[in-house]
């Protein structure tokens, strides 16, 4: 009755984590920024709804919105232009155009194992296989240049980075960057990059994006965490000409447009950047530090710094299956996210997402403790 390709997909393991949590538990599984999208965005909105922009727009967004986003890519590439993108619903969108545009059946593709939750489906929605790298704690969660090259076959089509990631928290240093870019021209694949936390990092060094590192790229990012508005679903890939030109056919016919005030929201935001988004930003950094120092007291666990995005991803080192103590912890109360939700290489880890507030992190991570101090009785 149902095709084989839904039949490939399960539910993500952080919506049935979601869906069985007790009233009034502490969420740590969020992967959402806690915070109300920029004052003057929100204005922007509703302006945009009152003055009549309710409308469908033209397919690959608005020119004004399509420019901004140019120019925010100009630093990494002064030849970027509107034609360069295409404006979806959401980050999720542009990664399933970006699947649906590139790959064949009986392709492969390089996902990150531990990564997120949508590469893999994605790839096998479009007919390919989805080949896991490893990113290992030991490596400081980067993907290792010996291992990619013997995953590659006649078969592989595209690699999928992810940086900052979700769900380790690493960043690509701009060598890695380098080197992934140079391994996906040795080999002749694409490359799609999530960029979705760009703005969302810690580290002194400036962000490196893939965009100009390679015409084999095609960079996926979103207003979702940038702007606080998870819920508004926008987003947008950037691509040579060619490939936007290809990846707005298939845009159109799953979605026809992207929503038309919501882009002009966007549009404000990013040509007045809102005090709120450094805001934002600083007071995560705070609850990493927070987190990071919260969780390595507790016995057992060892957390590296993440140096973006907004969570962290301790090893447990207790000798149980993170499944079973992400249920348990939800029965005392903590949503989590089990590590094997991302991968097999997951497992061992939980996601732990500080986009609560630092009360929150400290009752949820107070579960947590105790469940240490006390796990030997269960
Ligand atoms: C790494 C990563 N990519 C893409 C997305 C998709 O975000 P959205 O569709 O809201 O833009 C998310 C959302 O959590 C994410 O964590």
């Amino acid at each position: 009755m149902f095709s084989s390709r839904v039949r490939s997909l399960e539910i993500s393991g952080i919506r049935r984590m979601f869906e069985a949590a007790p009233v009034g538990s502490v969420n740590l599984g969020l992967g959402e920024p806690d915070f109300n999208p920029p004052a003057s965005v929100i204005d922007a909105l509703i302006q945009a709804v009152r003055d009549g922009n309710n409308k469908y727009g033209p397919s690959a967004g608005i020119p004004a919105l399509r420019e901004a986003i140019a120019e925010r890519y100009a630093k990494h590439d002064p030849s970027t232009r509107r034609e360069n993108v295409i404006v979806t619903m959401g980050g999720s969108e542009a990664l399933l155009v970006a699947a649906l545009t590139l790959y064949d059946p009986g392709d492969e593709v390089l996902v990150p194992n531990p990564g997120f939750v949508l590469y893999a489906p994605h790839a096998r929605m479009a007919g390919a296989a989805p080949v896991p790298y490893s990113l290992r704690e030991e490596n400081g969660f980067l993907p290792d240049l010996a291992e990619l090259d013997a995953l590659v076959t006649p078969r592989t089509r595209a690699i999928v980075v992810n940086s900052p990631s979700n769900p380790t928290g690493a960043v690509f240093p701009r060598k890695t960057v380098e080197m992934v870019a140079r391994f996906a021209e040795d080999h002749r694949l694409m490359i799609i990059s999530d960029e979705v936390y760009d703005e969302i990092v810690y580290t002194k060094t400036p962000y490196t994006s893939f965009w100009g590192q390679s015409d084999r790229v095609v960079v996926v990012n979103s207003f979702s965490k940038l702007f606080a508005m998870t819920g508004w679903r926008l987003g947008y890939l950037l691509a040579s000409r060619s490939l936007a030109v290809e990846a707005n056919k298939v845009h159109y016919h799953i979605m026809a447009c992207p929503s038309t005030p919501c882009q002009i929201a966007a549009t404000e935001g990013l040509v007045h950047p809102p005090p709120e988004t450094a805001e934002m930003i600083a007071e995560f950094r705070k609850r990493r530090d927070l987190t990071v120092r919260l969780l390595n007291r507790i016995p057992g666990v060892r957390c590296v710094k993440p140096e973006g995005a907004f969570y962290a991803f301790p090893h447990l080192n207790w000798g149980l299956s993170t499944q079973n103590v992400a249920q348990q912890l939800l029965q005392m109360g903590l949503i989590s996210t089990p590590g094997e939700s991302f991968g097999s290489l997951g497992a061992g880890h939980l996601r732990i997402s500080f986009a609560n507030s630092q009360e929150n992190i400290r009752r949820g991570l107070a579960i947590l403790q105790d469940y240490a101090e006390h796990r030997k009785g269960r």
